[in-house]
């Protein structure tokens, strides 16, 4: 361990269980030296799992469903209590499609929850700066990071309408970038993250076959959860200050191969 976040305070949205990334970032981001708030939807929290990695963490748990302006103040309002001060750093790790859930194609996807799942999915992260924004609730060069996937800049069959929610939480992550870095040097960046084998990746059909093919195509192969939650604490870090508005490819290469060896072979005619 480096100390690289002594000193820091940070809120992390998202851990559902073990599995998921942003479990992984807390498990991280205390070890590095951070203090910590965790938080999910009420519902999520029902299961329970969130708990342990509460005690593991040292970390209070503060419910709020990121559809929910008041839940979202209200948990900023806790997180600076719990502190004694301002937030350094926050992970929306946060993602969820009705459509996808419903197993409906792109094509017959159903308006209402389109719009549902932007909101959970996207508009969320605007949510959760709108509120600290509104009370002035991070503190100056603190850093955020939301979770993205490259099916924002190509299509991948089966991803859906979370395909255009990761497009817009880009958009999100680059506007509010430009005014929070403005008003007190605030980052604001997403992480766009290979396929990774956890409740919310699982829930996507063919979900497999992404994950092969990418650790195929990837020279570097597929980036863990692991190795996510410590490209995170380097975000979260002052050693990337002047790293903002950007959409980082953290998938061992995938997104700038053409085509891997591996990939070719079984394309290759046979004599
Ligand atoms: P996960 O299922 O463990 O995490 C998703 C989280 O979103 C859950 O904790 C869930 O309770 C939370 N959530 C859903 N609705 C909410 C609401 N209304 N308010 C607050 N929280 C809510 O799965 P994972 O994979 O760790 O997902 C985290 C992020 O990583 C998501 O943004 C996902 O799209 C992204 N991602 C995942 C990849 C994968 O293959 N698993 C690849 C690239 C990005």
């Amino acid at each position: 361990m480096y100390n690289l976040l002594k000193g820091k305070k940070g809120i992390i949205f998202g851990a559902l269980n073990v599995d998921s990334i942003a479990w992984k970032v807390a498990q991280r981001a205390y070890a590095e030296g951070a203090q910590i708030v965790l938080t999910n939807a009420p519902v999520a929290m029902r299961l329970g799992e969130i708990n342990k990695l509460a005690e593991e963490c040292n970390a209070p748990v503060i419910p709020a469903d990121a559809t929910k302006n008041e839940d979202l103040e209200n948990l900023f309002l806790k997180a600076i209590e719990h502190f004694g001060g301002k937030v350094d750093f926050v992970l929306h790790s946060i993602g969820m499609s009705i459509n996808i859930r419903k197993n409906r194609s792109y094509a017959e996807s159903v308006h209402e929850d389109f719009i549902k799942g932007m909101d959970i999915s996207a508009l969320s992260l605007h949510r959760t700066l709108a509120a600290a924004w509104k009370l002035d609730a991070l503190s100056s060069g603190s850093s955020v990071l939301s979770l993205s996937y490259i099916a924002a800049q190509r299509t991948f069959p089966g991803y859906g309408d979370m395909a255009d929610n990761k497009s817009y939480l880009e958009s999100i992550t680059r506007s509010f970038g430009y005014y929070y870095g403005k008003k007190n040097g605030t980052r604001v960046n997403s992480i766009s993250q290979s396929p990774t084998k956890t409740s919310a990746g699982s829930g996507i059909a063919g979900f497999n076959a992404f994950y092969n093919y990418a650790q195929k195509m990837s020279p570097l192969g597929n980036a863990t959860a692991d190795e996510c939650a410590d490209y995170c604490i380097t975000m979260f870090s002052d050693l990337t200050k002047k790293v903002t508005m950007q959409n980082l490819f953290h998938d061992g290469g995938f997104s700038y191969t053409g085509v891997s060896e591996e990939v070719m072979e079984m394309f290759m005619d046979k004599e």
